[in-house]
């Protein structure tokens, strides 16, 4: 799991003058929160990233804390002053960090198989035994492997697009392992090929995903 701070951090270096800013994904989320959980008044967001789904939910009346372990979340300092009583970051690891609120809502967006199937059962009986209160819910995206074999070997190059905030050229290729069922996603700065970045993330089927959460509440 070491990788994820470095991968994060630099990919958010790469991407993020173009990637904070709210957009429609934002939006959907927070109204699947309050479709899902409509007495929602507080909720924690792992691994929020720039903060741009955080700002929504906050500007939607939610207190939000978010925690996120990269650099990704220095780009969040004008949603802070925007929501100083409701939107609280946290820049640190959601395996360390305590939290004294419980929440009507623990979301995990776009993240989640970072690690090893303990890794995931120790972050999801954090999230029930800690964080959500007894009635609260955890709405979390799983990463579907029939998506990602799809893309196996899959590779593209992207030009720089100063004008929307994309300064490097970088090179990405996707890879599957079949027998952990992980999909490993490999980028690299076109300039510099020697140095990899790799984001390694445990895909879920429906019945891989109801043997993982027997015994995590
Ligand atoms: C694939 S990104 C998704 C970001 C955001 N949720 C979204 O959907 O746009 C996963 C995020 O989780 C964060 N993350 C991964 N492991 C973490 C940890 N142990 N503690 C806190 N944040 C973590 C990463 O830094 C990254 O920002």
């Amino acid at each position: 799991m070491k990788w994820a701070k470095d991968f994060y951090s630099k990919t958010g270096k790469w991407w993020g003058p173009a990637e904070v800013g709210i957009t429609d994904k934002d939006h959907k989320r927070a109204k699947t929160i309050k479709r899902l959980v409509p007495n929602a008044k507080n909720i924690l967001e792992l691994g929020s990233s720039y903060g741009n789904t955080a700002v929504v939910c906050a500007g939607d009346g939610l207190k939000v804390t978010g925690v996120e372990i990269s650099d990704r979340i220095d780009f969040s300092g004008k949603y802070k002053e925007e929501y100083p009583n409701n939107l609280i970051f946290h820049k640190e690891d959601f395996y360390q960090v305590k939290l004294d609120d419980k929440f009507d809502a623990v979301v995990y967006w776009n993240g989640f198989g970072i690690g090893t199937d303990s890794n995931q059962r120790k972050l999801l009986e954090r999230i029930s035994n800690e964080w959500l209160k007894p009635s609260g819910k955890a709405l979390i995206d799983i990463a579907n492997p029939y998506v990602w074999t799809k893309w196996t070997g899959d590779e593209e190059h992207k030009d720089p697009e100063p004008e929307l905030g994309y300064n490097y050229s970088v090179n990405q290729k996707i890879d599957f392992d079949p027998i952990h069922n992980r999909f490993i996603d490999i980028w690299w700065d076109s300039n510099h090929p020697e140095e990899v970045l790799k984001q390694d993330i445990r895909c879920y089927s429906p019945a891989d995903l109801l043997l993982l959460l027997e015994q995590t509440n």
